[in-house]
Parts: C-alpha cells; structure tokens; sequence
C-alpha cells in the first residue's frame, strides 16, 4: 500500500479586504470586540461576479504550479464546499472541466468546516489503496453570500477563500493517519435551514443565512479538538514534542489558543490566519498551511497536526509528515 503525500500546496484570497472598522458602519459591533473575542482584524470578500469554481480553479492551479506537475497527472478531484456554485453539478466536476480534465471522477464533500480534513481522509483511502495516485483536493467557500449582513452575531466572523494540495502516492512517509467522525445531534447550533428539500422555491431570507448559538458551538469544539488531538497522536505512537506544527481550523483565536494549550504547544508552534482570513470554513486549513509553506515556517519532514470542528456538528484530524 503507498503513502499520500503532499507535494504542493496552493491558495487564493478574493482582492476586496473588509476590515472591523468597515463592519462598525454595517452592524453594532466594534473592532476592539470583534478583535477581543475572535481574533480576526479583517477578511477577504469576493467579487460580485467571482463564483466559488474560480477561487477553487485559482488555488488548484498555485497548488498544481507548486508540485511541478502536468495537470494531466491528476487522477481524482475532491472539493469540499459548502457554498457550490450550483445545485449541481458539482463544483469538483466544474474545476475538472476548467482545468481540461476528462473523465477522471470528480465530487464535492460537504461537512461544513470540517470539509477539507474529510476530503483529506477520502483522497488518502482512494490513493492507499490505490484507487488513485495523484488527488487535488480543495476547500473553497464563499460565506459572504450565506451571511445576514444584519446579525452582528455571524456576519464578523466569516471570509471568502480557497486552498489546495496535491496529494500524490508514494512510498516515503506522507499522511500518517486521518481521523473523521460527527454527531446529528447538534444540527440546529449551526446551519443555513434552507435546501432543496426544504421549500427551497419560497425560502425565506433568514433560512438562506448561517444561523448560530456561538457560545455553545464554542464550548464543543474547544472540548471536541482537545480529545481528538490527544487521540491522533496517541493512536500513532506519538507525544506531543515530537509535533511540529499545529495547522488548525480558523475559526476563533481564542479556540485555537484552547486547543494548543490543551496539547502543551506554545502558540509559536501554531499556524494563525484566522486575523487575516477570519473563518473560511473547508478552505482554512489549506489557506494556513499554504501561507506557512510559502513562508518557509513548515519545512519537509515537519510532523503537523490538522484539526477541525464544524456544523453538524462534524470534527476530525490528520496528522502528517510534509
Ligand atoms: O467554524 C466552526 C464554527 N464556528 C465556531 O467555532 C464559532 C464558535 N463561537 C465563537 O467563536 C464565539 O462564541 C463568538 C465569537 C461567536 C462569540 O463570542 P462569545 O464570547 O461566545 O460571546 P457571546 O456569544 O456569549 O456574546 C457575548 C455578548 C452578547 O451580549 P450580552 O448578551 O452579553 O449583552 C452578544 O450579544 O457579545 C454580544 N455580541 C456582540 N457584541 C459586539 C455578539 N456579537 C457581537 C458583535 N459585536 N459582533
């Protein structure tokens, strides 16, 4: 059986920066709240015209340039979106036709910010048991277009992006193990209510946006990343020095500070773009490690703990040798 590793990386950030202060002549808030209790100082938001596909096609192609690869090698596309361009088909089926791609499989993932670690575990399981040898996965979202701009309470904590890697076979060490779970229960704590099935033809404005109890979501996923963390590491034989980097889902600063105290890493050792990028869902993960790479923090061979937690609610981790 080969090993999946990661041999290049790629992102891509819509142009229009939104910053706190901007959102102070939007909703009642403030930047010193917004910084306070979440972390983030601002966010990107896409163009009127910009689709989740472009942004998608834009951070595959950084990613594809970063390999070095033809883009002929890629045998499976995984794209975990929550804000598709359409109904269907899917968005995975759209980039593969932008990229002049045929007949490889293509599909998109749902599972909210969780999307890019379950996209990671699916791409792994096809290229081990060799189903595939060469995966683009994705995680692209446009939440600016599922939010209520009138509830201060959702519309400061989220961003528009993408992230990629291609994931390729290989007999070195690569992606160590993957680790996905989810629990029904919590539906109603996070979700857009509309869907297809769901009056979609009369949708009312409010079901068309996030709907969140914050503070509950909070108190989940910073006791649901503590244990799965602890749990990838000691499945695998590994402590907790031995991990070089935390590359976690951005979704509030004060989360990710939760979490890394939880597995005794200085918060030098933790990737942060959740200032920047605030909440991208599916892309954040891929968004961090790609800033990081470029930025020469993670280096081949470091060992990094993914770690996500989203609606559904859905959680899981990778950890990985780069
Ligand atoms: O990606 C995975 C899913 N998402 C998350 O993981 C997000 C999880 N939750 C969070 O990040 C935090 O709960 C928030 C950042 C959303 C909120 O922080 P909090 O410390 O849990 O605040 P809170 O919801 O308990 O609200 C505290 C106060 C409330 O006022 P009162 O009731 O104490 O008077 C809110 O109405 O802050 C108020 N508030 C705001 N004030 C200014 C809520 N949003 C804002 C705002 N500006 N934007």
């Amino acid at each position: 059986m080969s090993n999946a590793r990661i041999i290049g990386t790629g992102g891509y950030l819509p142009k229009r920066i939104m910053s706190n202060k901007e959102l102070e002549e939007i909703v009642d808030t403030s930047d010193e709240w917004i910084r306070e209790r979440s972390g983030i100082k601002r966010r990107r938001i896409a163009a009127d015209d910009e689709k989740t596909s472009d942004m998608a096609l834009a951070a595959a192609n950084n990613a594809l340039a970063a390999a070095a690869i033809d883009v002929t090698d890629i045998d499976l596309i995984v794209v975990a979106t929550t804000t598709a361009d359409k109904v269907f088909p899917s968005t995975a089926c759209i980039v593969q036709r932008r990229l002049g791609l045929e007949k490889i499989p293509a599909f998109d993932i749902n599972a909210a910010c969780s999307g890019f670690i379950y996209a990671l575990d699916v791409a792994n399981r096809f290229i081990r048991t060799g189903g595939a040898t060469t995966v683009l996965v994705i995680g692209a979202e446009i939440y600016s277009r599922i939010l209520d701009w009138t509830d201060r309470t959702t519309c400061v904590l989220f961003g528009d992006g993408a992230g990629a890697v291609i994931l390729q076979a290989t007999d070195e060490e690569g992606i160590i193990s993957t680790h996905i779970h989810s629990d029904g229960k919590h539906e109603e704590l996070l979700h857009v209510p509309a869907g297809v099935s769901s009056g979609y033809a009369d949708v009312t404005v409010e079901a068309a946006y996030i709907q969140m109890k914050g503070n509950e979501v909070f108190r989940k996923a910073v006791s649901t990343l503590g244990a799965i963390a602890k749990e990838t590491l000691l499945e695998n034989g590994f402590e907790q020095n031995d991990l070089d980097w935390l590359v976690p889902h951005q979704a509030n600063r004060r989360i990710i500070s939760a979490a890394a105290k939880k597995l005794g890493l200085p918060m030098e050792r933790v990737i942060v773009t959740v200032d920047e990028h605030a909440n991208t869902s599916s892309a954040s993960i891929p968004l961090a490690l790609d800033v990081a790479v470029r930025d020469g923090r993670i280096q081949r061979g470091d060992l990094l703990l993914f770690e996500a937690f989203g609606a559904g609610f859905t959680w899981g981790s990778a950890l990985v040798r780069y």
